[in-house]
């Protein structure tokens, strides 16, 4: 058994899980954070992506304990109370998903994308960054319009990580 002390979207979680417990498996089971998806358990498709310390982790093949002393953002914690994440807004904004299944993970992997760029976003890149994160609906042109987009916004705004 291993104790692990994380925050997980702004808040202190304690709790004593298997030494083989999955990342998904403690978010969704444990603490009932059931946005993070499990596609397809093979690291391929992305639905299950959350951030541990400013990086996107695939919480699939991740497990639990590897997140003590960790932070840890799933989509429950991108809104701001009823305001949404802007990347969230986008991805409204642009009719981004259909199932919406891929979009949790795929927020999670934007809001990333966009937070890491060095310069302004283009297509190209950020189609190759997407690549980690499978949609079998939209066929992506508006998943990219949509991050292009907030990612404009972004860049118009000194704040980084406002929602
Ligand atoms: S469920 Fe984790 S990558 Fe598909
Ligand atoms: S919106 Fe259905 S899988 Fe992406």
């Amino acid at each position: 058994m291993t104790r692990i002390e994380a925050v997980v979207n702004g808040k202190k979680v304690t709790k004593t899980v298997d030494d083989n417990r999955l990342l998904v498996t403690f978010l969704r089971e444990d603490l009932g954070l059931t946005g993070t998806h499990v596609g397809c358990d093979t690291t391929q498709c992305g639905a299950c992506v959350v951030n541990i310390d400013g990086d996107t982790v695939k919480s699939c093949t991740s497990l639990a304990a590897g997140a003590n002393g960790c932070s840890i953002t799933t989509i429950e914690g991108v809104a701001h109370g009823e305001r949404l994440h802007r990347v969230q807004e986008a991805f409204h904004r642009h009719h981004a998903l259909q199932c919406g299944y891929c979009t949790p993970g795929l927020i999670i992997t934007a809001i990333d994308i966009i937070e890491k760029a060095q310069g302004p976003l283009d297509e190209a890149t950020v189609r190759q960054e997407l690549k980690g994160n499978l949609c079998r609906c939209t066929g992506y042109q508006n998943i990219v319009s949509a991050i292009l987009d907030a990612a404009e916004k972004y860049a118009m705004s000194s704040v980084s990580k406002v929602a």
